[in-house]
């Protein structure tokens, strides 16, 4: 974990320098170059879908309308829905899409990171302004400038930083930890909870400004047991992915697909993809129903 956070921070530095000297697109096609960049399609590429994203259902047919007419536009976006139903692969698609494309998208899990270090995670700090801060850092706002920063799980955002945030949207201006240096950002914010935003507001543990600002538009992601059709879709898109991994030719029998087009997951598109990427290991090249976890065929 910590040589993972010192690769992030190197990473970070090295982006930060990049900008400065005007070296930013040079870097990027050379990150192009190395196949490091996210892929645009799914992997199973003639499975129907748009932005990256498998489905035919209608109630996602509406959502990648709605994508098509927000991706362009600058506006602050923020993502409803159950936990495993795309939001982060949202947000990437709305960036990618939009013209941000060729800049920055960092992602930051609001309910992962200590409310200490949320702070100099997203607007930096300066070396020596707390105990173990032992270099300048730039934060996601000034590494991301003229790209977009998702912020994942907003909802559990402590008060305190909601209220830092928004001067942070309303002045377009970052002051890191520890400094008195006020940095110009230009910065397209995507946000996403699973929680309920307006009864937080009510209870007055979510500012209602904040609340506005981050909510110009609101998409809502359908819940898997709601988008008819699309688990066989996902299904196959899977098999695919899995089967490339491992370099096997991966299929489903029929009674294995009822048994996914019976159950209801309530971990969504994340469930289904765990679940095919278990079918896998423990059988064989065709899955069974019996392959499948106990609970979708009807035991614990
Ligand atoms: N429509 C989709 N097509 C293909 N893969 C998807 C789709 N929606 C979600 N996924 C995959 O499902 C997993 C969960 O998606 P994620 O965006 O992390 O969900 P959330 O942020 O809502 O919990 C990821 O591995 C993602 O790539
Ligand atoms: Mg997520």
């Amino acid at each position: 974990m910590s040589a993972e956070r010192e690769l992030r921070e190197r990473l970070r530095a090295l982006v930060a320098e990049a900008r400065e000297e005007g070296a930013w697109e040079a870097l990027v096609e050379e990150w192009r170059a190395l196949g490091a960049a996210p892929q645009r399609s799914p992997a199973s590429g003639e499975l129907p879908g748009r932005f990256g994203m498998v489905g035919a259902s209608p109630p996602m047919e509406a959502l990648f309308d709605l994508l098509e007419k927000v991706a362009p536009s600058d506006v602050a976006v923020l993502i409803l829905g159950e936990t495993g139903t795309g939001k982060e692969v949202v947000a990437r698609a709305l960036h990618e899409a939009g013209g941000r494309a060729e800049r920055v998208f960092l992602a930051e899990n609001c309910a992962a990171v200590p409310a200490n270090l949320l702070e100099s995670e997203l607007f930096g700090h300066v070396r020596g302004s707390f105990t173990g801060a032992v270099a300048d850092r730039a934060g996601h706002f000034v590494v991301a400038d003229k790209g977009t920063v998702f912020l994942d799980e907003i909802g559990d955002m402590p008060l305190a930083m909601q209220s830092k945030l928004l001067r942070v949207l309303q002045e377009g201006e970052v002051r890191p930890v520890g400094s008195n240096k006020l940095k110009r950002v230009d910065v397209r914010v995507i946000a996403a909870t699973n929680k309920d935003l307006t009864a937080m507001c009510a209870e007055r543990t979510f500012r209602e400004d904040l609340y506005f600002r981050l909510n110009v538009i609101t998409i809502e992601l359908p819940p898997l047991r709601e988008r008819g059709g699309d688990v066989a879709l996902l299904a196959r898109h899977f098999l695919a992915s899995t089967g490339e991994q491992v370099g096997r030719d991966l299929s489903l029998d029929g009674d294995a697909l009822a048994a996914l087009e019976a159950w209801t997951w309530p971990g969504n598109v994340r469930e289904l993809e765990n679940e095919i990427c278990r079918a896998a290991v423990l059988g064989g090249d065709t899955i069974r129903a019996e392959d499948l976890s106990p609970r979708l065929s009807g035991g614990v």
